[in-house]
């Protein structure tokens, strides 16, 4: 069986993926042979810029957890990732024709296993993305799963989203992973951190996200966040912020069934726009 390619958003733009390689499952072989010499400096070019901009800017888990891939110097085997992620937190890293179908994901969430695309961006595509590429995949997602809660957290959303599906909640639930997962700020000791793997893969957004005054940074609120419409194409005007990964955890290890049912009927929130009941947090000093 001939495995579809998917787009995102409705968007026109042919896949970039080879789709045909996949598994029913749409996992691939990452064919690491395969990546050419220009690939891997273009990888390591990416890796050098983006290892500077996260410090003093991404949490700790991240930071700690960078070292567990190969720093760098070439794309690395998603095999020698996967040994040690499976020693850290039971994880593994599978490859993709790049993006995948909202059940496949979901699966592989729930039985531990992130998938990560194979293609990398091409060296025009260096400061901006439109789509997940093997770097946002790998240097954003792959560090926390390092860290035993928030893999936890990723397994369990993974289950969530199969419920979601039933539920016809997806568009709600969808609304956690962006302003978690992909853009989620985290409140430490030394100020604002970033965790969020489309901020930390991002040159950009990094330093905005934290610094500029313009967005607006929320404390979480678990219902706030699933009525809260986000943007895809441009730097989020709203952030969530966290206390930490055991909160994110506790706050979303409720039954959602409720939830959705009381959500559903009412109207959602536009990004950048406050509501009386929000804890907001300003921009922190720039650090770097
Ligand atoms: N507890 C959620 C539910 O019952 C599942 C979930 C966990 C969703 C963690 C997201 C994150 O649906
Ligand atoms: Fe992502």
């Amino acid at each position: 069986m001939t495995m579809v390619p998917v787009t995102y958003g409705g968007s026109r733009r042919p896949p970039r993926g080879d789709y045909s390689v996949a598994r029913q499952d749409y996992t691939c072989d990452q064919a690491w042979d395969s990546y050419t010499q220009p690939q891997h400096e273009l990888y390591a070019r990416l890796f050098a810029r983006q290892l500077r901009l996260v410090q003093g800017r991404a949490c700790d888990e991240f930071l700690r957890s960078l070292a567990n891939l190969d720093m760098g110097a070439r794309i690395p085997r998603f095999e020698h990732v996967s040994e040690r992620l499976g020693h850290a937190t039971g994880w593994q890293i599978v490859a993709v024709p790049g993006l995948i179908p909202e059940d496949a994901f979901f699966r592989l969430l729930s039985q531990r296993r992130f998938p990560v695309t194979v293609w990398l961006r091409t060296p025009e595509e260096f400061d901006y993305i439109v789509e997940p590429d093997l770097f946002h995949d790998l240097f954003g997602h792959v560090p926390l799963l390092f860290d035993p809660v928030f893999a936890d957290y990723m397994q369990a959303y993974g289950e969530g989203g199969l419920k979601a599906q039933r539920r016809n909640a997806l568009e709600l639930l969808a609304r956690l992973y962006w302003y978690t997962v992909e853009f989620g700020l985290i409140d430490t000791a030394l100020g604002l951190r970033v965790y969020g793997a489309g901020i930390l893969s991002s040159p950009g957004e990094l330093e905005r996200a934290l610094t500029d005054p313009a967005p607006l940074r929320i404390g979480f609120d678990l219902r706030r966040v699933l009525r809260t419409r986000y943007e895809i194409d441009d730097f989020q005007q709203t952030y969530f912020v966290i206390d930490g990964f055991a909160q994110l955890f506790e706050q979303t290890a409720q039954d959602f069934a409720p939830i959705y049912q009381q959500l559903l009927p009412l109207p959602s929130f536009a990004p950048g726009r406050a509501e009386p009941a929000d804890r907001v947090f300003g921009a922190t000093a720039s650090n770097c």
